[in-house]
């Protein structure tokens, strides 16, 4: 029997976004999804979903190419081992980043929701607090905002000095700030419907960028800075896939414990008990496995 489940936020519903095609990163994308490489003892995948899952978000809709989602259907199931619950949807082509809320249009039904970009890493002392005090949001957007030196390869927030936000652009040859919006957004229940009346830009793309100046421009879009301690990592060249595992293998052995375990993260949350992590550690016969059995013994980690 799972725990009761706690710290959960039903009203908001996670997409994760895990197509495309990987080409800058060929050979390594040629048979396999980007999202599914390793960084370090995990799939990609594992890491922005560890992100939805620390915010409270239990409803996940699984985005891939056709080729694509059945892996990732054999890599995280029904969800149920997790507390979860997953849908999965198929995106033909890669026609841009926003199609993800198209694509989740019905499944949404209604509620608002959190996008997660599949490829996208980030970790903070305090980022549950801060997803979750974030998500308090009545209406409107709120994206996050990470300051990089290569602002350019990114969609670009400038802010004026009180913290409003004046403008937004999608890899601007120059960009006006060091900002750049990283790839988790919350949207509310009309982002939908803004989508759909989104022209694709000049690469032919439904542009998230154009989905938040949508928001902007009704005074509805907020972002959060993400502060100085916290890490951003975009997996999205060979550099940075390389250097987000060197990242993690650091971390994980000087502190001793595992960033983005999604069984950790449901068993702290309350959403399986001690029983379903034994089980599920058991059935890892690998240091993985031996991390979630002693997660049992010295829950501090
Ligand atoms: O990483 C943050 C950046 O993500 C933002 O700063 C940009 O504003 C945003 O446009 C996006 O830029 P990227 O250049 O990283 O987007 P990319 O086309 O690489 O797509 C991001 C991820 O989404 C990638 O893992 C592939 C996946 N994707 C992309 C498209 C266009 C899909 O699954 N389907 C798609 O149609």
């Amino acid at each position: 029997m799972p725990a009761t489940p706690i710290s959960s936020d039903r009203k908001t519903k996670g997409i994760l976004l895990a197509g495309g095609l990987g080409t800058r990163l060929a050979p390594l994308t040629t048979a396999l999804s980007k999202q599914l490489l390793p960084i370090y003892d995990k799939p990609l995948i594992y890491y922005p979903l560890s992100t939805l899952m620390l915010a409270g978000i239990r409803d996940i809709n699984v985005i891939s190419s056709p080729e694509h989602l059945p892996m990732f259907r054999t890599l995280l199931g029904t969800g149920e081992q997790w507390g979860l619950d997953f849908e999965y949807t198929v995106q033909d082509k890669p026609a841009g980043v926003a199609q993800a809320i198209t694509l989740s249009r019905d499944w949404l039904d209604g509620a608002r929701s959190a996008l997660a970009l599949g490829d996208n890493i980030l970790y903070s002392t305090g980022l549950t607090g801060l997803l979750k005090d974030t998500l308090k949001f009545e209406s409107g957007a709120v994206c996050f905002a990470y300051p990089v030196g290569n602002a350019s390869a990114f969609g670009v927030v400038e802010f004026a000095e009180d913290g409003r936000i004046l403008s937004l652009e999608e890899k601007p040859k120059k960009p006006r700030s060091n900002w750049a919006v990283t790839g988790l957004y919350f949207y509310d229940n009309t982002a939908p419907d803004r989508v759909a009346r989104l022209k694709p830009s000049a690469r032919g793309e439904l542009e998230i960028t154009d989905l938040n100046r949508s928001y902007l421009e009704d005074g509805a879009l907020s972002s959060v800075r993400l502060p100085r301690g916290a890490t951003w990592l975009d997996t999205g060249t060979l550099d940075g896939l390389v250097n987000a595992g060197e990242w993690v293998r650091a971390i994980e052995r000087q502190q001793g414990f595992k960033i983005a375990a999604p069984e950790e993260i449901a068993w702290r949350n309350g959403w399986i008990d001690d029983d379903a992590l034994r089980a599920l550690a058991k059935s890892y016969k690998s240091e993985y496995g031996k991390y979630l059995k002693a997660l049992l013994r010295s829950p501090q980690g």
